[in-house]
C-alpha cells in the first residue's frame, strides 16, 4: 500500500533536510528519503555532515590547536614539553561530532513530524496515465516502501570526481572520504587540485607533520579568488610549507606500495613524484545514480546536472531539484537556501535566492572569505570602482590574538559607492564576512559601513577601516 504525502524529499543532506523541515513547517505532509549508511544505520546530513563541512572543520580545528601548541604557545609564555599527537583520539573526536550532527538532524525531522525512510529513493517511472500529478517513489532499503506525492524535491548531492584512469581505493588514492580518515600521518602526501578541499585537507595533514605537495592544473593559484588575496594566500601557504605547483599536467598515477605521479610542470619538463598517500580533489560531479530520473523523463544538462530554471523547477511538473545536483556553487548554505525557497514556492509563496550574495569561505589558516565580485571581474566588466584595504597588522585585537596576517578589502562602485565585493584573508574571516553579506543584501554603501559603530577591540573594526579606506580616510593606519 502506497503512503501518500504532499512532499517527498530525496536526499537528507543540507539541501534535502532543510527543504523537508520548511515544507513541514508550511503545513505539508512530508517524507524524507536518504540512503547514507554508517554501520548499517542512517546517518543524516549527507556529504556535508558525514564527509564534508563538519568533519573537515573538526580536523582543521584539532590540527590548528596542535600547530599552535608546537609553534605559537611559546610566544605567549606557555611552554609545552613532550608534545605528542594522539591521532586516533583526534579522529574519534571528529567522528563523535559527525554523529552528534547526524542525530541532531534525525531529531529535527521527528520534531517536525517528517516521516524518514532509510534507503535509496527512485522514480517508479513517469506519472501513471490518467494522473499526471502524482509521482511514485520507490524506497529500497531494509524494507521496500512505495510513496506518492504531487511534489518531489531531488537533493541527491554530488560525488568526488576521479582522475581519469585512477580509481579511488581510499587506501592510497583518496577522495575527501579517505582524506578525512587517514590513520597514520603520511610522510609524503600528494594532493592533485589546489581548490578548496586540496588546501583545507593539505593544511590539516601538513600541520600534523606530513610533507605536502599540491599539483594544480591551472596556471594561476585560486583563480576564482580576488587576485590580490590569492597572491597573499600563495605567499603565506608556501611560507607554511605547502609546496604548490601550478600549471601541471598529470600524465599517470601508479599506486603500488606508494603512489607515483608522473606529470609535466609549468615549463613542460617531465617530473615524477612519489607519495605515501595521494588526495585527488579536482572537483565534484552531480549524483543522479539509481534515481531512475532520466527514465522518468527528467532532463540533465551536458555536464550531468539536473537541468533547472532559476527557481529550481525541473522539466517535470511538481519535480524540483536543489543543491549540488544542480548548477551553481557546491556549498551547503547554497543548498539550504534553495531548499527553503523551493518549499516556499510549493506552498505558493514567493521566494528568492540571491546568488550574488552567497559567501565563500576557505577554512585554511589564515581563512579566506569573500562575497560579491572580485577586482579582476570588475575590470573585465568595465565597472568603475574604488577599493579600500586594511591590514590586520594594524588591528589591536589581531595583535592580541597573535594573528596579524592578511587584510580586509572592500570594492565599491565609483559613482554610487554601493559595495560590490568584500574579500578577506585573515583570522576569523569566515565570521567577519557575514557583515559584508548583510551589507550587500541591503544594498549598503561603503560609507554605511564606515558610519557604523564597531566594538573595540575587535577584528570587525578592520571591516570599518577597509570601508573608510575606500574613501581614503582610514583612522588607524
Ligand atoms: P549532499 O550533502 O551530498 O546530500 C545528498 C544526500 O542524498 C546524501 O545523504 C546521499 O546519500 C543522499 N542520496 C543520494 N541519492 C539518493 C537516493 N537516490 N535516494 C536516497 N538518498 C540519496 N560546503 C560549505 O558550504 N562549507 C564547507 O565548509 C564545506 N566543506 C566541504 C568539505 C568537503 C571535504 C566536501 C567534500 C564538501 C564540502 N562542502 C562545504 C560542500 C557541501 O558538502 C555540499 O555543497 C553540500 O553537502 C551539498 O548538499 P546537498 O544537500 O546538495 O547534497
Ligand atoms: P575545486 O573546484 O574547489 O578545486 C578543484 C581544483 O582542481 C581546481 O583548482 C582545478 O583547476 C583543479 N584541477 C582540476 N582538474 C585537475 C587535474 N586534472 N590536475 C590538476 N588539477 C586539476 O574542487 P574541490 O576542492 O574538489 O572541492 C569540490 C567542491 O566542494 C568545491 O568547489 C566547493 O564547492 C566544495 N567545498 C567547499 C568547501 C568550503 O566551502 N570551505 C570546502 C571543501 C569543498
Amino acid at each position: 500500500m502506497a503512503k501518500t504525502y504532499d512532499l517527498i524529499v530525496i536526499g537528507g543532506g543540507p539541501g534535502g533536510y532543510i527543504a523537508a523541515i520548511r515544507g513541514a513547517q508550511l503545513g505539508m505532509k512530508t517524507a524524507c528519503v536518504d540512503e547514507w549508511n554508517s554501520g548499517g544505520k542512517p546517518a543524516l546530513g549527507g556529504t556535508c555532515t558525514n564527509v564534508g563541512c563538519i568533519p573537515s572543520k573538526a580536523l582543521l580545528q584539532s590540527s590548528e590547536n596542535f600547530e599552535h601548541a608546537a609553534h605559537k604557545f611559546a610566544e605567549h609564555g606557555i611552554l609545552v614539553n613532550g608534545l605528542g599527537l594522539d591521532l586516533p583520539t583526534m579522529l574519534g573526536r571528529k567522528n563523535k561530532i559527525v554523529k552528534q550532527n547526524n542525530d541532531g538532524i534525525g531529531f529535527l525531522l521527528k520534531k517536525n513530524k517528517i516521516d524518514f525512510f532509510h534507503g535509496r529513493g527512485s522514480f517508479a517511472g513517469p506519472p501513471s496515465a490518467g494522473d499526471t500529478k502524482v509521482w511514485e517513489i520507490k524506497v529500497a532499503g531494509k524494507s521496500e516502501e512505495t510513496l506518492h506525492a504531487g511534489n518531489v524535491v531531488i537533493a541527491t548531492g554530488s560525488n568526488a570526481r576521479a582522475l581519469p584512469g585512477s580509481k579511488f581505493d581510499e587506501k592510497l588514492i583518496l577522495s575527501n572520504s579517505g582524506a578525512l580518515a587517514i590513520s597514520d600521518v603520511p610522510k609524503r602526501l600528494g594532493v592533485i587540485g589546489a581548490g578548496v578541499i586540496g588546501l583545507e585537507m593539505g593544511s590539516v595533514w601538513r600541520r600534523l607533520g606530513a610533507e605536502v605537495t599540491v599539483l594544480e592544473a591551472l596556471p594561476v593559484f585560486l583563480g576564482a579568488v580576488d587576485e590580490q588575496i590569492a597572491k597573499e594566500a600563495a605567499k603565506i601557504f608556501s611560507r607554511q610549507g605547502l609546496a604548490i605547483h601550478t600549471g601541471v599536467r598529470i600524465a599517470k598515477v601508479t599506486a603500488k606500495n606508494g603512489v607515483v605521479v608522473d606529470y609535466s610542470d609549468a615549463n613542460g619538463a617531465q617530473q615524477s613524484a612519489t607519495f605515501d598517500k595521494l588526495i585527488i580533489s579536482i572537483g565534484r560531479t552531480p549524483n543522479t545514480v539509481g534515481l531512475n530520473a532520466v527514465e522518468a523523463g527528467l532532463v540533465l544538462d551536458e555536464r550531468g546536472f539536473i537541468a533547472v530554471d532559476d527557481e529550481c523547477h525541473t522539466n517535470l511538473p511538481g519535480v524540483w531539484a536543489i543543491g549540488d545536483v544542480v548548477r551553481g556553487p557546491m556549498l551547503a548554505h547554497k543548498a539550504e537556501e534553495e531548499g527553503v525557497a523551493v518549499a516556499e514556492r510549493i506552498a505558493g509563496r514567493h521566494a528568492h535566492v540571491n546568488f550574488n550574495t552567497i559567501p565563500w569561505v576557505i577554512y585554511t589558516s589564515p581563512e579566506i572569505a569573500w562575497v560579491g565580485q572580485t577586482e579582476q571581474q570588475l575590470k573585465a566588466d568595465g565597472v568603475e570602482y574604488r577599493s579600500g584595504t586594511f591590514p590586520f597588522m594594524a588591528n589591536g585585537r589581531a595583535r592580541a590574538l597573535g594573528d596579524t596576517t592578511g587584510m580586509v578589502k572592500m570594492l565599491a562602485d565609483a559613482k554610487t559607492d554601493r559595495i560590490l565585493g568584500v574579500h578577506i584573508i585573515g583570522p576569523m574571516a569566515s565570521e567577519l564576512i557575514a557583515e559584508a553579506v548583510v551589507a550587500m543584501e541591503f544594498g549598503a554603501s561603503s560609507e554605511d559601513i564606515a558610519l557604523i559603530c564597531h566594538a573595540h577591540p575587535s577584528l570587525s573594526e578592520s571591516m570599518k577601516e577597509a570601508a573608510l579606506a575606500v574613501d581614503k580616510r582610514t583612522l588607524n593606519i
